[in-house]
């Protein structure tokens, strides 16, 4: 398949790619050396179609996900291609972006973009269930490989366990309440599906989607993810370059600003005599998030929710 015949994967209406024009156009691509650009969160490709047209032959292109089944997709996709840059497909979480890096003898990067949380179809799809709008077995794992799933947590995690996975990811001072809830309501019978789960939490029903998304945090480790991977990738990145996070809850945004801002400080301790030598690593191209424009949310609603952040590295 070509690139257009990739262009046709990516027109598949499950998925729209969220502020593609802002990422797109941010990348620049110089002739004269080598662009070594990862894409941490693949999917369809979206932005990696786009990005790739800009690229020269000797250029690496690094692909990443963690589910499988997307890599499998993009590999048919490219074997009947004929890609200019070199491509190299990643089956892991991103958490082990250095150590997957290093595999492949890649030290230094020019570009990485990360856009987080699912794809349409992971909300769509019944097998593993990160939706609650049906009765789905308690899954949620992204990465089919790994062994917890939200219904071990549901049914093993103790209440001082599941409280605090609330406290930190759903942020309510009912998580105590939630936790008890649980625990006491599984004595009975265990928890199998999304429903068993939807009727015990049914005395907050607008807090429903915020419990799941906690759970779904948990399974998948997604904000240990981002607190790894962005540091590593920022050390990775050579002077002059970039990188780009699209995120879509407020607890990823927090991360990538608090790490962008304590990267873009002199010293990050408290003493009186600085003792800690950090040194600034980045520069900011704004303060303020990119958000989408008012036509992008028009046409696609799950973009109303996503904010990006972009930065260079100085050093
Ligand atoms: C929003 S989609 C990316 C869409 C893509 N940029 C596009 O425009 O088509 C996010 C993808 O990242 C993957 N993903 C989410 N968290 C990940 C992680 N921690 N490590 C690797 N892949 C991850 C998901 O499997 C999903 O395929």
């Amino acid at each position: 398949m070509t690139v257009k015949n990739i262009e046709i994967t990516n027109k598949d209406d499950r998925h729209i790619s969220v502020l593609l024009e802002e990422l797109v156009n941010s990348i620049e691509i110089f002739d004269n050396r080598q662009n070594i650009i990862v894409d941490t969160t693949l999917w369809m490709a979206g932005h990696a179609i786009q990005i790739i047209k800009k690229m020269n032959k000797w250029d690496i292109f690094i692909w990443f996900d963690a589910d499988d089944r997307n890599l499998k997709l993009a590999k048919i996709n490219i074997e009947n291609s004929n890609p200019k840059p070199k491509i190299i497909l990643i089956n892991s979480n991103f958490i082990n972006l250095k150590e997957e890096l290093n595999k492949v003898w890649i030290e230094k990067i020019t570009w990485i973009y990360y856009d987080l949380w699912l794809s349409s179809l992971h909300l769509d799809e019944a097998e593993r269930w990160f939706s609650f709008m049906r009765d789905w077995p308690l899954d949620m794992r992204l990465d089919n490989n790994s062994w917890k799933t939200a219904k071990d947590i549901i049914n093993y995690y103790n209440a001082g366990e599941l409280r605090e996975i609330f406290m930190k990811y759903w942020e309510s001072s009912q998580s105590n309440k939630v936790a008890h809830k649980i625990v006491d309501s599984r004595k009975n019978n265990k928890f199998e599906t999304t429903f068993d789960l939807s009727e015990v939490i049914a005395g907050w029903p607008k807090e429903k989607s915020k419990i799941f998304q906690a759970l779904r945090i948990e399974v998948n480790k997604e904000l240990e993810a981002m607190e790894k991977s962005i540091p590593d990738a920022i050390n990775l990145l050579e002077k002059d370059w970039n990188i780009f996070v699209i995120s879509f809850h407020s607890l990823e945004d927090r991360i990538t600003k608090n790490i962008f801002r304590r990267e873009t400080k002199d010293c990050i301790c408290t003493d009186l005599i600085c003792s800690c030598h950090h040194k600034k690593s980045l520069k900011l191209h704004s303060k303020k998030p990119i958000l989408p424009s008012e036509e992008e949310i028009k046409y696609n609603k799950r973009s109303r929710s996503a904010k990006a952040r972009w930065a260079t590295k100085i050093i």
